[in-house]
């Protein structure tokens, strides 16, 4: 335990680039909770510098005037520890990297930078001995990052499924639970603040994305990109979509996944149906988890908050404080290892199942016609159901499953469905995740 006198604990100086929720969430804790984190790290953490776009803008915590400045530079040349919560790419990476520069080091949750400049970043701290930390940036409160960095670290990671998008996770939660339409269950998502008034990010899938560029690039020990990961959002799924699932026994949700696959790696966001009694099928409302397979620790599963001020705040704490011990010690940071450099594999050679719904004429021979293209293409159906089309009495629904098979395959085969007339129309694609491994060994 640290007994020396306050007036003797060395001081660390910490500039804060953003006062939003998570930043001013931040502050407030060093400006209240310097004592109990001096004993905790050995020195005393004190807030130097507050860089904003606006000093009389409105906060949710009182943030003292003094320290409030619009000048990033001056902020990041004050201190010794930078913590970087402002977004974006520019101006943020070129004032990141004038932190590592100067060999301060930098905590941030900025998942966007993390997978467009991730490397770039960490050689910058590399050459200067800063530590770069960023476990806010992946699943928010969750601690993520560092167990898949440190202790996972004597371990093989097979693969990972996450929910790391709440406001996703919310709205299809609420489509689930009340049958709601997308749009109304995104306005509701709007309305209690889950989701932006400009949603695109996070229902396109973008922002789940960059989480994933940025873990895979630890589970796996190879640098990726948000171009490596496979994208599409639920902008497209329909309250249909959803029943449907439901009353096969699934969830649909926005799944993030980073998997071995041949020799390398694949990487894909994407919605798909999960058995409801998968863990993470249980995963509702905002929260995230993510679901860790790895060859000796066997499965792992981490959940809790993935937004919010004080949930994401804790991360960047923790961050800080680590970074402090580090700095306190005269350690350096430690490098991405990347060695493995397993490559980003195509959607088209994973291994998938998909549930197709089609509209189709419902006379003599359809199925026939139908059964052909799937053995044409070399894929399996698993199960089929017939339903009347709620919509129009001049077809009927065919909701298939396929066995697992090539995803290129697979799609190549509902292409084909298309362009049959007696295929009216086909109404949903959407892949199974059976949430069991299925592990291809790419050695590292
Ligand atoms: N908008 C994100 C989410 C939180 O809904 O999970 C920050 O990445």
């Amino acid at each position: 335990m640290n007994t020396a006198p306050a007036s003797e604990t060395p001081v660390l100086r910490v500039g804060l680039l953003g006062a939003g929720t998570v930043g001013s969430q931040v502050a407030h804790v060093l400006l209240t909770r310097a004592e109990e984190l001096a004993l905790r790290t050995g020195v005393r953490l004190e807030l130097s510098g507050i860089a904003v776009r606006d000093v009389h803008a409105t906060r949710d915590v009182e943030l003292p005037p003094q320290l409030l400045t619009t000048d990033a530079d001056a902020v990041i040349d004050g201190a010794d520890v930078v913590v970087e919560l402002t977004g974006g790419i520019e101006p943020t990476r070129t004032r990141v990297l004038r932190a590592l520069g100067a060999g301060k080091s930098v905590i941030t949750g900025n998942k966007a930078l993390l997978a467009e400049s991730g490397r770039q970043l960490q050689d910058a701290a590399a050459a200067s001995g800063a530590q770069l930390s960023y476990e806010a940036a992946v699943a928010g409160a969750i601690p993520i990052v560092r167990p898949m960095r440190d202790s996972l670290a004597g371990d093989r990671v097979e693969r990972f499924l996450g929910i790391m998008n709440g406001t996703t996770n919310f709205v299809l939660d609420q489509m689930d639970s009340t049958g709601a339409a997308f749009d109304d269950a995104l306005a509701e998502a709007q309305r209690l603040g889950y989701a932006e008034a400009d949603p695109t990010a996070d229902v396109e899938g973008h922002d789940a994305a960059a989480k994933t560029a940025v873990l895979a690039s630890l589970a796996f020990h190879s640098s990726y990109t948000i171009t490596d990961v496979h994208c599409e959002g639920i902008a497209g799924m329909t309250a249909e979509d959803v029943a449907a699932a439901k009353e096969a026994g699934y969830v649909i949700k926005l799944l993030s996944v980073g998997e071995r696959c041949g020799d390398g790696v694949n990487l894909r966001v994407n919605p798909v149906m999960i058995p409801r009694e998968h863990v993470l099928g249980g995963v509702r409302g905002a929260y995230n988890a993510v679901f860790v397979e790895a060859a000796a620790a066997g499965s792992l599963m981490f959940y809790g908050q993935g937004a919010g001020g004080e949930p994401t705040a804790s991360a960047v704490l923790g961050d800080l404080v680590s970074a402090a011990r580090a700095i306190a010690l005269g350690a350096q940071g430690i490098p991405l290892a990347d060695y493995a450099a397993l490559p980003a594999v195509s959607m088209d050679d994973v291994t998938t199942k998909l549930a197709v719904t089609l509209a189709v004429s419902d006379r003599l021979g359809v199925l026939a016609r139908l059964a052909q293209v799937f053995a044409d293409h070399g894929v399996s159906i698993s199960t089929m159901q017939q339903t009347e089309d709620p919509r129009t009495t001049e077809t009927s629904l065919l909701r298939l499953v396929t066995h697992t098979g090539r995803h290129a395959d697979l799609m190549a085969t509902v292409a084909a469905l298309r362009g049959l007339p007696v295929v009216r129309d086909v109404v949903s694609v959407t892949p199974v995740e059976s949430g069991e491994g299925a592990h291809a060994g790419a050695g590292d």
